[in-house]
């Protein structure tokens, strides 16, 4: 079918690529949102550097004035009507319904003299006031459509908001694509224009309200959130699959080798399987595991996680490949306690001898034979137990260490419980943050932080009852 880039680039990044072509789009918005504007910058863009000609139908405006209000953003509509790459008419809706059905009428000429690919009609609220009612007003917009459509136009009709005239839904259901523009109240100081697709036949959207501004070059959107898979993967960096499929993909194939990664969650959420999923999974993939577990998360209930995906804990730390760092002195399955490194009950400058004697020659043994290491550190046990100083004068040597041995860290923690200076703090240390939290009976989960830039949609968890047990949609 094809895709019409629109000139917004932005609009464009979040259609993947623009309008499908040959579908209506309806663009509603109140007084002063940029409709207009919208409008003649996806004509301008099409005549200029598609070399596609368009037709403009206005109602209200007189052309002058639309020409004037134009040439602000430097787009030379005369130049384009002498080019025959625009026609600008200005007519009343009857007479427009009139020519526009009648084959071989006006509009049909026009097209076809031109050999016009898009089109935009402002607005297709004033049909309202010529229909008798509701009834017909529908069948008018319906007609229109299929004219449209007949003539493989690329159109954008634009619809005033906020009216009485609504007639609620039809245009949405009628039509391939649907934007609101809003001009909304933000923080009681200023407003923000934002642009939301509610529908887009055939495309992939992206949900929410994005920012845009007019600007003396036509409208400029910035989709509030990057598109992650068009951009996946930093080139030569490694990645390490979490195991969660969808999550991989959005982090282009996985954490990113030798990187810290935060997990903001509160404790109501289900991390449990989350952690189990991405351990279970580092395990099979060959990682060394180091795991500080938090009095929530015990180790028997990790055993049971890892027996659900059909491993045994204890045989893994036989194998000496798993260690823990444990500060509640409970007792760990059979098969583990070699592998516990107790720092229960150790003061913070202890707590850092024991893991350098304990931990330092384990890890320095596998350097030589090149092992890789995972390491889920659980950030709320250890500020409760060492405190946020421990934390916030430790932390970023810890993290550039583990960094500098290649070493991959999921750190889990909940912002809302140790305050805003502290989060900072850890969110600009991590490389990456993920977000879960829980909002009703759903838990969503959102990348906001990522070594390539990326950031993500809400996405919602869903839990299954096969391995991987958590699956995002
Ligand atoms: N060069 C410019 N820079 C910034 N803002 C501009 C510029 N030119 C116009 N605007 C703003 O654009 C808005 C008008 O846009 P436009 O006419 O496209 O809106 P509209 O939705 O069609 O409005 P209406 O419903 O009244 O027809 C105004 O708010 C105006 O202030
Ligand atoms: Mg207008």
């Amino acid at each position: 079918m094809g895709t019409v880039p629109t000139g917004v680039r932005g609009l464009d990044a979040l259609t993947d690529g623009g309008f499908p072509r040959g579908s209506t789009v309806i663009v509603e918005g109140a007084p002063g949102t940029g409709k207009t504007t919208l409008g003649m910058q996806f004509l301008h863009h099409g005549a200029v550097s598609d070399g596609e000609a368009g037709i403009y139908i206005t109602f209200e405006e007189f052309p002058d004035q639309l020409y004037r209000d134009m040439l602000a953003f430097g787009w030379d509509l005369r130049k384009l009507e002498a080019g025959n790459l625009l026609r600008v008419v200005a007519m009343s809706p009857d007479v427009f319904l009139e020519q526009m059905t009648e084959p071989g009428g006006l509009l049909e000429k026009m097209i076809r003299e031109l050999d016009c690919k898009r089109m935009v009609i402002d607005s297709i609220s004033l049909f309202r006031y010529g229909a008798a009612d509701q009834e017909e007003h529908r069948r008018t917009l319906y007609r229109l459509r299929n004219i449209l459509r007949k003539f493989e136009l690329t159109s954008l009709l634009i619809k005033e908001r906020g009216t009485s005239t609504d007639v609620s839904g039809f245009e949405a259901y009628i039509s391939d694509g649907f934007i609101a523009l809003q001009l909304k109240q933000q923080m009681e100081k200023y407003r923000v224009r934002t642009l939301e697709i509610l529908k887009m036949r055939g495309k992939r959207i992206q949900e929410g309200e994005h920012v845009y501004r007019i600007t003396d070059a036509g409208i400029h959107l910035i989709p509030s959130r990057s598109m992650v898979e068009d951009r996946s993967l930093l080139k030569g960096q490694t990645k390490v699959p979490t195991g969660i499929a969808e999550l991989d993909r959005l982090l282009g194939g996985g954490l990113a080798k030798g990187t810290v990664t935060l997990l903001d969650t509160n404790s109501k959420a289900n991390y449990k399987y989350m952690i189990s999923t991405v351990l279970a999974n580092r395990y099979e993939a060959g990682d060394h595991i180091l795991a500080l577990l938090s009095s929530f998360n015990t180790p028997q209930d990790l055993k049971r996680m890892f027996a659900m995906q059909g491993l045994s804990l204890g045989q893994i730390a036989r194998e000496d490949r798993i260690y823990f760092i444990e500060h509640y002195n409970r007792r760990y399955p059979e098969g583990c306690e070699a592998n516990v490194i107790d720092v229960s009950g150790a003061d913070s400058r202890e707590y850092r001898h024991i893991l350098r004697e304990r931990f330092g020659p384990v890890v320095e043994q596998g350097l030589e034979r090149g092992d890789s290491w995972f390491i889920y550190y659980d950030l709320n046990t250890v500020i409760s137990e060492r405190g946020k100083d421990h934390v916030m004068k430790f932390f970023a040597e810890e993290t550039a260490s583990i960094k500098s041995l290649g070493m991959t860290m999921m750190v889990m923690c909940n912002f809302s419980e140790i305050g805003p200076e502290c989060s900072a703090y850890l969110e600009r240390t991590c490389n990456g943050v993920i977000r879960t939290w829980v909002d009703g009976n759903y838990q969503y989960l959102q990348v906001t932080k990522s070594p390539n830039g990326v950031i993500s949609e809400p996405y919602i968890v869903e839990t299954t009852d096969e391995s991987p047990f958590i699956r995002l949609m």
